[in-house]
């Protein structure tokens, strides 16, 4: 059976292009579960494979897409029943196996989660990994210890996938919350989410030069590293903490023991790819219930196959705001 697929190639020149092929079902990997996707939710990782980023994504031609929300057409163990509604997030899904932006996948059984009750295939990608990772930071945050009395968080790459939920999560959960952005004209789009202040990225980095600062903020979460993680680890408040998520900026990370020694603060590494299945179902079934996020749909963009060469590479100019989401059933 044929079926369309986002697909990104290698031309003659050594660049990468993506567009939309039919494909046949038969050269899916063999797999035990095959799913008919729904949608699947834009990361900046999908990005870094449209792009070619050969640490992403070894071996082109490539169907991109990390998560998927779907249902199943057939399996080869007892775990899911065909017509099912399944969630795929992380492993090795749109890395260097075919992802979420064809129009089916198939993928072992231990990588396959039963959808919430409570969500629909679209409220699941509006999370989708940007979102689920947002929720990863927070507990983490929480399980060190951060109370909204030690002060404002701050959360970079504010208006991008994992900082815009995150920001929702925070003031849901009763936090200030101050974003650190590029986007400092988008004063609207942040007092919606619920942004008490924002913080210029370009001011914010000026400060950098001196070995500590001004303690202000209680905890903060950081999708940037480089010059963005290693200036806010010096203004988080004694025995606060930091979330550490991404790599928008630099892998690098230059830094000094003064923040751990002389404040007691922690930073935490997250990473929503390779955790056990278990620990990822009882995380979405609390982004589905406790810390469910109602107007998260609205925030998002759903958008056709045809618009996805477009919007991943705003996403890798940084110039994207929020969540968007590939509706499969969606005319370009
Ligand atoms: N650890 C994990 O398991 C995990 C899971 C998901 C994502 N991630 C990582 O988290 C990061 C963010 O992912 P995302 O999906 O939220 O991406 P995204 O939607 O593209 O958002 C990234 C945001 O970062 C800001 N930004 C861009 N370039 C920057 C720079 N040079 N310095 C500082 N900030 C910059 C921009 O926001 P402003 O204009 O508002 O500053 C941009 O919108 C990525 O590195 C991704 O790989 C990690």
């Amino acid at each position: 059976m044929e079926y369309k697929a986002f697909v990104v190639s290698e031309d003659d020149s050594g660049s990468y292009l993506g567009g939309i092929k039919t494909l046949n079902i038969q050269d899916l990997p063999a797999g035990d579960v095959l799913i008919k996707v729904e949608c699947s939710s834009l990361n900046f990782k999908d990005a870094l494979s449209f792009s070619g980023n050969k640490g992403v994504t070894r071996k082109f031609p490539h169907t991109p897409g990390i998560d998927a929300a779907g249902e199943v057409v057939s399996c080869a163990t007892d775990d899911f029943k065909a017509g099912q509604k399944v969630l795929v997030v992380g492993y090795d899904l749109g890395m260097n196996t075919s992802g979420g932006f064809g129009e089916y996948i198939s993928v072992p059984a231990k990588w396959v989660m039963p959808m919430p009750v409570a969500m629909s295939a679209h409220q699941s990608m509006a999370w989708g990994t940007a979102g689920f990772t947002a929720a990863l930071c927070i507990d983490k945050l929480l399980m060190a210890g951060a109370k909204k009395e030690q002060g404002p968080v701050l959360v970079s790459g504010a208006s991008g996938g994992v900082g815009s939920i995150a920001i929702m999560l925070l003031v849901k959960l009763g936090f200030e919350v101050h974003a650190l952005t590029s986007k400092t004209a988008d004063k609207e789009y942040f007092k919606q989410l619920g942004v008490s202040e924002i913080v210029s990225r370009a001011e914010f980095l000026k400060s950098s030069a001196k070995p500590m600062l001004k303690p202000i903020y209680g905890s903060a979460i950081d999708v940037a590293g480089g010059d963005v993680l290693a200036t806010m680890l010096k203004m988080i408040k004694p025995g606060g903490s930091v979330a550490c998520c991404g790599l928008v900026a630099s892998i690098e990370l230059q830094t000094t023991v003064l923040p751990f020694i002389l404040r007691g603060i922690n930073l935490l590494g997250v990473d929503s790819v390779e955790l056990p299945l278990n620990v990822k179902q009882d995380m979405w079934l609390k982004m589905a219930s406790d810390w469910s996020l109602p107007a998260l749909l609205d925030q998002c963009q759903l958008i056709a196959k045809q618009q996805l060469a477009d919007t991943l590479q705003s996403m890798l100019n940084g110039n994207i705001k929020g969540r968007y989401v590939l509706d499969h059933n969606l005319a370009g």
